[in-house]
């Protein structure tokens, strides 16, 4: 697959043009970032992890029919996925409360959902990401009634679906963020992006061990250890991505944290 230019460059990911202008190839970097960029990493191995993480559940929902951008994996850093309109909303799902959460309403940790709870927030590092409601987006035409309905009905079955599949391998989904785009060549609203240790808390089922970006969120350590259990639990974990060295910070000196 021969690779076009540059598109766009985020923080964990570097989006190039391929050979098919509805197609682009998705580049998973080893960089970190938490709390909207404030605190930075290079995380020796991340990129290739969850290049394979991603790729195992985003065929795992295509097979139980839940359309998403991934055409197929091209190599250890890269995917061909389907070109997105993304839509601006981050839609996090909880099953159990902690994170921003309990900060925000000072509900304990660890407190169990009787119910998913899905929230909505706007997709804005700058503005931290901030909480809204369906008004907002109605309001701002991010989305439509209908449309807000079938996203929220996707991640609804997403969640069962991925319970299922982490409960199998003893570890909690605890809460997970999903995006969703128009894809360029009809339309179709699509799940888009990442599903990773990134993206999603991971707990041990025993333990509460955390096995997701948590522990670089909270220097917490193993970070890339906790990527290769998800990876290794899920029957993924390939020869090429052992061994890698331990976490390396960009800025020694970080800036001074404001948790959220
Ligand atoms: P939160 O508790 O910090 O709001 O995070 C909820 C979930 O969403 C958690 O699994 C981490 C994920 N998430 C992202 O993937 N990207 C983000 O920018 C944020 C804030 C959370
Ligand atoms: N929005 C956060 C950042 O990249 C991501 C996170 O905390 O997961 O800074």
């Amino acid at each position: 697959m021969k690779k076009g230019k540059k598109l766009y460059e985020g923080k964990a990911k570097i989006i190039f043009a391929s050979a098919d202008k509805n197609q682009v190839i998705q580049h998973f970097k080893d960089d970190a970032t938490a709390f909207n960029n404030l605190k930075k990493a290079n995380i020796e191995g991340k990129g290739i992890l969850n290049n394979r993480i991603s790729e195992h559940i985003l065929s795992a929902l295509k097979d139980a029919g839940i359309e998403n951008h991934l055409i197929k994996r091209l190599n250890m850093r890269e995917q061909l996925i389907d070109l997105v309109d993304i839509i601006p909303i981050e839609f996090v799902v909880r099953n159990i409360v902690t994170g921003s959460l309990t900060k925000r309403l000072g509900i304990e940790d660890g407190t169990k959902l009787n119910n998913p709870l899905i929230e909505f927030c706007y997709k804005n590092d700058e503005l931290g990401d901030p909480l809204i409601a369906r008004e907002h987006i109605y309001a701002f035409e991010w989305a439509s009634v209908i449309e807000l309905d079938y996203i929220t009905e996707q991640c609804l079955r997403i969640n069962d679906f991925l319970q299922g599949m982490f409960k199998g391998v003893g570890i909690k989904l605890v809460d997970f963020k999903l995006e969703f785009g128009k894809r360029k060549s009809d339309g179709k609203i699509i799940l888009a992006d990442e599903i990773s240790p990134d993206t999603c808390r991971l707990w041990d089922a025993n333990t509460d061990k955390k096995l997701d970006k948590d522990r670089f969120r909270k220097d917490l350590g193993d970070v890339v250890e906790a990527y290769q259990e998800v990876a290794r639990r899920l029957g993924i974990l390939h020869e090429q991505i052992n061994n890698v060295r331990p976490i390396k910070f960009l800025k020694p000196t970080a800036v001074k944290i404001k948790k959220k």
